[in-house]
């Protein structure tokens, strides 16, 4: 059966009549109900969510109707956790492994350890050998324990490459543990922790930086000749427009040849180009449309084995990061599938013709 717009949306509107009703996150449109992208993802197809988002009209509707993975945005990062005074903090967490739990989804730990997180319960423990190496084993062995049999999988090590490509990252950890030793022993603890969750790297700008991509993919061999428990590799895939056609193509291949389950795991693509792009609103929306299709197809000519599973970075574009001034972003962005107002926009069609083949 060949899938094409028609099919699609007849196929939609036949499953929205036979319960009799339309779901509230259809959003009924001139094309009729949006189809569950879930339901048509031939792999785990997910989101980011932080707990909040969940109160807002219509975002927990969407979130559960077109997503089967759900990706901690920032409530399992250590930022959130790790209060002044070393104690932990759980309620964001737990109300996202809720979510996953009464939705049917999978939820995707997101982030054990990573450079940009240095709580200062940590900070004053530099130095300190024998403290510092306590207090992160015990940390990760206190979070990922707490969500062993509720996270399917962690990114344990968030972004080891630095932002040239060329050299590892210097970091507290890597700083008290030493480069190769705060790697592995995130890992080694996060197995110990809980010895059934699949365990990431994670890192951005693959596709866009093909000396980062090399030095990550030897960082990840290295590891792995090592008897590191890594489990799978996470290319974020955050892009813009101005992504040469290809690109995301290449980095897929490169990043799979190493035979490990693959997660585009924070994708999203900027309407604001990196360089120099065409002005027209117009020209970027069809080349956004290009890149969540390349993205879409490029990973699903991977093998069934390393599909993992493929991660929008947010729900609506009015919660994208990237609309975060203080992350150098542009109020003005829409990176995601649906609008400011929860509806699906062209490029959600476009995804759900791609998804459904
Ligand atoms: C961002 C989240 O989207 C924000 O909500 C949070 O406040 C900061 O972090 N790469 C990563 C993610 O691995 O953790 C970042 O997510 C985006 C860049």
């Amino acid at each position: 059966m060949t899938f094409n717009r028609r099919t699609l949306i007849g196929s939609a509107l036949a499953l929205a009549a036979c319960d009799g009703r339309i779901d509230a996150a259809a959003q009924p449109t001139s094309r009729g109900p949006a189809p569950a992208l879930r339901d048509l993802a031939p792999f785990p197809f997910g989101t980011q969510l932080i707990s909040d988002e969940l109160s807002i009209p219509g975002v927990a509707d969407l979130a559960r109707r077109h997503f089967d993975q759900v990706n901690t945005g920032f409530e399992l990062k250590m930022e959130y956790i790790v209060q002044a005074d070393g104690r932990l903090r759980f309620d964001g967490g737990d109300r996202l492994a809720a979510f996953c739990r009464a939705n049917n989804q999978v939820l995707h730990g997101h982030t054990l350890v990573w450079y940009a997180d240095q709580p200062a319960w940590f900070e004053r423990l530099d130095g300190s050998r024998r403290a510092f190496e306590a207090a992160f084993d015990g940390y990760i062995s206190e979070v990922a324990g707490r969500y062993a049999g509720r996270a399917r999988a962690w990114d344990v090590v968030n972004e080891p490459v630095t932002d040239e490509g060329s050299e590892l990252r210097e970091s507290l950890w890597s700083r008290n543990l030493g480069q190769d030793g705060h790697f592995v022993r995130a890992f080694e603890q996060a197995r110990q922790a809980d010895p059934d969750a699949i365990l990431f790297t994670n890192d951005y700008h693959l596709e866009s930086n093909p000396t980062k991509r090399r030095t990550f993919l030897n960082l990840v061999e290295r590891m792995v000749r090592r008897g590191v428990p890594i489990d799978g590799i996470g290319t974020q895939c955050h892009v813009s427009v101005d992504l040469p056609r290809g690109a995301l193509t290449q980095s897929m291949r490169d990043i799979a040849s190493l035979g490990l389950p693959v997660h585009v795991s924070e994708f999203d693509c900027s309407m604001i180009p990196d360089g120099v792009f065409p002005a027209s609103r117009r020209d970027r929306e069809t080349a956004q449309i290009r890149l969540y299709e390349e993205a879409l197809e490029s990973y699903a000519s991977l093998p069934a084995a390393q599909q993992y599973g493929f991660t929008v970075w947010g729900v609506r574009d009015a919660e994208s990061w990237l609309r975060r001034t203080d992350y150098g972003g542009d109020a003005s962005d829409t990176p995601l599938l649906f609008d400011d107002e929860g509806r699906p926009k062209p490029v959600f069609w476009s995804v759900a013709e791609t998804l459904g083949g």
